[in-house]
């Protein structure tokens, strides 16, 4: 069994990226700048938010938090996204999901500019990917095919299952492994909370995405021997022997299933840590505006 190991390879790519900030910065141009807003103070996103800015800051890039209180109206969050979206100084804007209900997730996801929509949520990115033309593909699933890139992972011809259908993972990852692009030409089975037989269907299938937030729901009895297995679950569950009291679980039960794979990715030190590196080359790519609108 090999680990695809998010930390070696989100290092490597950020040093990378790094060396081109530096590029960039020694010919004289602007370092690439992402913008987050977040509303309210939940836990998990606050988490991830200041992930996503303290990894700007170490490759270089400049990056703005912006925080709204929970009770922000949707005209002031949305007033502020134009604001940003007419900012020349800024590349890249992520809004953090989710949104408290008062707020029209899919007006927000809309305002966001195409061009600077480094989550690659908009209809014009998810519209664009889906016909195989540039776009912003979504964070995860961005990180999800380097990581299989890196390791020379042939996926033609193989059958893949994905778990989950949501827009920020499962949608797009089964569209990205249906493709004809490297990863990608797989024949693909999409399951989700209706799927009859699922049990079947990922033991048939020669790689697995797990993107359905459930702690361990995949086992060993729904994995053929020689897999690739993806895991993108990214639960908190609660830990006695933590000092924040919970801990961080897959949708894979990584004990039982990883000696029958050939290739499977833990959590944490997985997947988390390449959709850090999806939106880092996202709002790259918006800095040298190589994706035309
Ligand atoms: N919430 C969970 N994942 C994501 C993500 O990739 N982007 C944003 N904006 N919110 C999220």
């Amino acid at each position: 069994m090999i680990l695809l190991d998010g930390k070696l390879v989100s290092a490597e790519m950020k040093l990378k990226l790094k060396a081109e900030v530096t590029e960039m910065v020694a010919a004289g141009k602007r370092a690439p700048h992402l913008c987050a807003i977040l509303v309210g103070n939940n836990g998990a996103s606050e988490t991830y938010v200041s992930s996503k800015v303290r990894n700007c800051e170490e490759v270089g890039f400049g990056s703005s938090l912006i925080r709204f209180d929970s009770d922000i109206s949707e005209e002031v969050l949305l007033d502020k996204i134009h604001e940003i979206n007419d900012d020349e100084t800024i590349d890249g804007l992520i809004v953090q999901l989710p949104l408290p209900p008062q707020i029209n997730v899919q007006k927000v996801t809309e305002a966001i500019s195409p061009s600077k929509d480094v989550d690659g949520f908009h209809p014009t990115n998810s519209g664009r990917l889906m016909q195989n033309l540039p776009a912003f593909i979504p964070a995860t699933p961005y990180g999800i095919l380097m990581m299989l890139d890196y390791y020379g992972i042939q996926t033609e011809g193989k059958t893949c299952a994905v778990i989950g259908r949501s827009n920020i993972v499962g949608m797009p990852m089964s569209v990205l492994m249906a493709r004809n692009d490297s990863p990608g030409n797989c024949t693909v089975t999409l399951c989700h909370s209706k799927t009859k037989n699922l049990e079947q269907v990922t033991a048939a299938s020669d790689i697995i995405v797990a993107a359905l937030g459930r702690p361990g729901f995949v086992k060993e009895n729904m994995v053929k021997e020689g897999a690739i297995v993806i895991d993108v679950g990214i639960t908190r569950v609660p830990s006695a022997t933590t000092k924040s009291g919970f801990k961080i679980a897959g949708d894979v039960d990584f004990q039982n299933v990883s000696s029958k794979c050939a290739y499977i990715s833990p959590v944490p030190g997985g997947v988390g840590l390449m959709t850090i590196i999806g939106l880092l080359k996202n709002t790259m790519a918006a800095a040298k505006k190589e994706i035309s609108f």
